[in-house]
């Protein structure tokens, strides 16, 4: 029913000391998206990892990198990104002071672009965007950690933005981060997001190939 739906495990959950191992299982496991958080300790109370690590991941998988900049002043910052291979690049929509002219470098390099909204920011925020983008990510915790719980309130946030995309006549992807899991994964697929990014969910199961699929299957 859902069949293009997509799982995006979050590597902020993985063991970071066998960062290739553990995104070689969730690929092995029939990953979508490698999610990769970067967290500047500015933008979001968290710090994390940088394009080191996304040139280092581009070796140990085809599958491609998802990239959310959780960061201060991304017109910097995206280009190192880029040169580092990040197939999808999303920036914060509170960040950015010309979101058109960073999401215009995205494309010149290639990649996907996305845009991303805080739970406390209205959904009015993403207008200007949202026939440039790939791709919009609804945050559904507060930036900044793993392993939080889901806002309930983000379903029919997902809804009003599928409700704007339509009136303006683009279908970017809708991608939801933060608190997924299967129960919660249907109610984000029901409102019409297409994209799951799942952390602990996944790496912290017992079984993260089962977790992964658990969470793809109760969106069908
Ligand atoms: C939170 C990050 C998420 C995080 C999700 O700021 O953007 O991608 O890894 O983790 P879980 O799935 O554990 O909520
Ligand atoms: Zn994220």
């Amino acid at each position: 029913m859902f069949s293009d739906i997509q799982v995006a495990p979050s590597i902020l959950s993985a063991d970071f000391a066998n960062l290739g191992r553990d995104v070689q299982m969730v690929a092995d496991a029939g990953a979508d998206w490698i999610h990769v958080d970067v967290m500047d300790g500015h933008f979001v109370p968290n710090l994390t990892i940088g394009p080191n690590h996304v040139k280092a991941l581009k070796r140990v998988t085809d599958v491609p990198l998802d990239v959310h900049l959780m960061i201060d002043n991304p017109e910097v910052q995206v280009p190192w990104y880029l040169e580092a291979g990040a197939d999808s690049v999303t920036v914060h929509i509170e960040a950015c002071k010309d979101a058109a002219a960073i999401i215009q470098t995205i494309h010149d390099a290639d990649a996907e672009a996305g845009i991303s909204l805080n739970p406390e920011t209205e959904v009015e925020a993403l207008e200007e965007c949202l026939a440039l983008v790939d791709m919009i990510l609804v945050m559904s915790v507060h930036p900044g950690f793993g392993g939080q719980s889901f806002i309930e309130e983000t379903p029919a946030k997902i809804e009003a933005i599928v409700a704007m995309c339509k009136k303006a006549n683009v279908s970017p992807r809708i991608e939801v981060d933060g608190g997924i899991n299967a129960q919660t994964a249907r109610l984000c697929v029901g409102a019409g997001a297409d994209v799951l990014v799942a952390g602990s969910a996944i790496f912290n199961a017992d079984d993260p190939a089962a977790a992964l699929k658990g969470i793809r299957d109760a969106a069908d």
